[in-house]
């Protein structure tokens, strides 16, 4: 018992990483794995985790360290010192195994080429992204956010073109640190797989009569020209006695209504891409709306 607890102790008393390293290698349980000093110095000492002598199962020779036998116990941060200074670090992890299917979910709000993804993984990991392009060039690591395990971050691909066809997959990579493992994949997925338009806005209600004038306009971060880059509408209202009716609007942004109507509010889709309804824009009030307009006469 007393060992168990020691161990979980030493594993936990590692430093948590708050962000990727500059540097790290990744190496096969139980494999050896060879560390090395950058440096002009000829005779360096080391530290893992801060500790100096290192243990039995390394051979310090000259610039370089060999971890024999690569457990979770040797994994972490190992620094070499010219006396008092520090000359380079390595942070040292073990390849996780049997993590190749990560739930990813990718989220675009046009075709602009920029999108939001979100992964579970370990809460202690750090993540980054990188993203292969359109014309195949690759782009920076971006660091992820993370949050109770739940990580998420923002890529955009300058080359993307939203005129011409996606021929080419995009190719997201994502990589991982955890204290003690190293967790990579990548995955592949076209931009109009994965649009969901923002609500659409500015949506008012004006009194006619006995009609109502409803007039709107396309998210402020849809793509134009509008006769190119198309929206379906739909508009929901809701009439006094509390029944709900929907209304589908497409090449226009108007609609004139006979009924009493109590609250409109209205979304929007890519009829030719995906099928991903916008989210909702809030409730216009139409007696509001009303009663503003008496007030004003
Ligand atoms: C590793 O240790 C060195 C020396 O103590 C320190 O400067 C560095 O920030 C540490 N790196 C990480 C990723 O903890
Ligand atoms: C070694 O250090 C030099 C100078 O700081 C740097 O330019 C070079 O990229 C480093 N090489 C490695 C493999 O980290
Ligand atoms: C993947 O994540 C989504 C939402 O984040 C969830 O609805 C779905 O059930 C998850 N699928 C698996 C296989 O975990
Ligand atoms: C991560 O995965 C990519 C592609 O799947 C591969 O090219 C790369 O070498 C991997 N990186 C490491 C450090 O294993
Ligand atoms: C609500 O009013 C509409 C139009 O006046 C009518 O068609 C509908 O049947 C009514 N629904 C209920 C539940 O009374």
């Amino acid at each position: 018992m007393l060992v168990l607890v020691g161990l979980v102790l030493c594993l936990v008393s590692a430093d948590a990483l708050t962000a990727f390293p500059p540097k790290f290698q990744v190496g096969k349980l139980n494999g050896d794995m060879v560390v090395k000093c950058n440096t002009s110095v000829q005779h360096v000492s080391w530290t893992q985790n801060g500790e100096p002598e290192p243990m039995a199962e390394m051979v310090a020779e000259g610039r370089t360290l060999t971890i024999l036998g690569l457990d979770l116990p040797a994994t972490g941060n190992y620094s070499c010192w010219a006396g008092p200074v520090l000359l380079d670090t390595t942070y040292v992890v073990v390849s996780s195994t049997g993590k190749e299917g990560m739930n990813v979910s990718c989220q675009a709000e046009s075709y602009r080429g920029s999108f939001h993804c979100s992964w579970m993984g370990p809460r202690s990991a750090v993540f980054r992204a990188r993203l292969t392009r359109s014309d195949g060039s690759l782009g920076q690591w971006v660091p992820a956010a993370g949050r109770r395990g739940r990580f998420s971050a923002s890529l955009a691909d300058p080359s993307f073109c939203p005129f011409a066809e996606e021929l080419r997959p995009m190719e997201l990579q994502l990589e991982g640190l955890s204290d003690t493992s190293y967790l990579n994949f990548s995955f592949h997925f076209f931009i109009r797989d994965i649009v969901r338009p923002d609500p659409p806005q500015e949506l008012t209600v004006q009194r006619r009569g006995e009609q109502l004038h409803l007039t709107w306009a396309p998210p402020a971060s849809w793509p134009l020209p509008k006769s190119y880059f198309a929206l379906l509408y739909r508009l929901q209202y809701e009439l006094h006695n509390s029944t709900q009716v929907d209304r589908y609007v497409e090449g226009m942004e108007e609609l004139r209504l006979q009924e009493r109507v109590r609250r409109v509010r209205i979304s929007c889709q890519d009829p030719y891409a995906n099928p991903a309804w916008s989210p909702w824009s809030t409730w216009q009030d139409v007696d509001a709306a009303r009663q503003s307009q008496l007030r004003a006469q």
